[in-house]
């Protein structure tokens, strides 16, 4: 289904890509899985979670994400996953408005750093989509932050916020994503406070890290 808002006025355009680490509990989120298992990335990125999943838990990573840049820089550093187990492979889709019905379905399915920038029906449909592409018995995971402050700075660019991104404190956040995750059975809750980005986006938040599985 196509999310009627789009180009979204809640995305930042031109942003620097740099997201700093992963969040290590957010790859431990898929430690149950066997190597060779198929997670989806939505909004994947440069593979900031991508490559280490691939790389550590010997994962086929499908990063979707809508920046051919990110998709061939992501692809060409994981040229050195020539292993048994352990692939990238780049789709470029939008998320918002494309079919994602011409992929088999995943043993597991990521959201980073994307959706809680976006208005509530936006998030629940996003959720829906990826929860439609993932096998019964697999597991969704989704970081959303929330309480987010950015230190205004003089270098700091007026694009690095979309116009209408949308703020949501942590209580919000939460009752969005344990009522979002509802529809699967509910999710595991972890927050982590005080996360922080530096340069270019001096951003701190609450990250709430959700993990569910689809009924069986
Ligand atoms: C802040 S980055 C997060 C990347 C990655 N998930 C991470 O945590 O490192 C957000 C990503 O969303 C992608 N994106 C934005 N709009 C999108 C859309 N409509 N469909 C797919 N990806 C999109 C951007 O290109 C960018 O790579």
């Amino acid at each position: 289904m196509a999310i009627d808002i789009h180009p979204p006025n809640w995305y930042p355009q031109n942003v620097p890509h740099e997201y700093g680490q992963p969040n290590e509990a957010t790859i431990e989120c898929f430690s149950e899985l066997l190597p060779g298992s198929r997670i989806l990335d939505v909004a994947g990125g440069y593979g900031r979670y991508a490559l280490p999943l691939a790389k550590r838990g010997g994962y086929d990573v499908s990063l979707l994400d809508i920046d051919t840049n990110d998709l061939e820089r992501a692809s060409s550093d994981a040229a050195c996953l020539a292993g048994e187990f352990g692939a990238i492979t780049p789709i470029h889709k939008d998320i918002l408005k494309d079919d994602l019905s011409d992929l088999e379905p995943f043993d597991a399915a990521l959201c980073a750093g994307f959706i809680y920038l976006a208005p509530e029906e936006v998030v629940r449909s996003i959720f829906q989509k990826i929860v439609s592409i993932t096998k019964p018995g697999g597991i969704v995971v989704v970081e959303f932050a929330t309480d987010r402050i950015r230190r205004i700075t003089n270098d700091e660019s007026t694009l690095l916020a979309g116009d209408d991104e949308v703020q949501y404190t942590y209580e919000q956040g939460l009752k969005l994503v344990e009522s979002m995750y509802r529809v699967i059975g509910g999710a595991e809750i972890r927050s982590r406070r005080r996360v922080r980005l530096n340069r270019p986006y001096y951003l701190r938040s609450t990250v709430i890290l959700a993990k569910g599985q689809v009924p069986g």
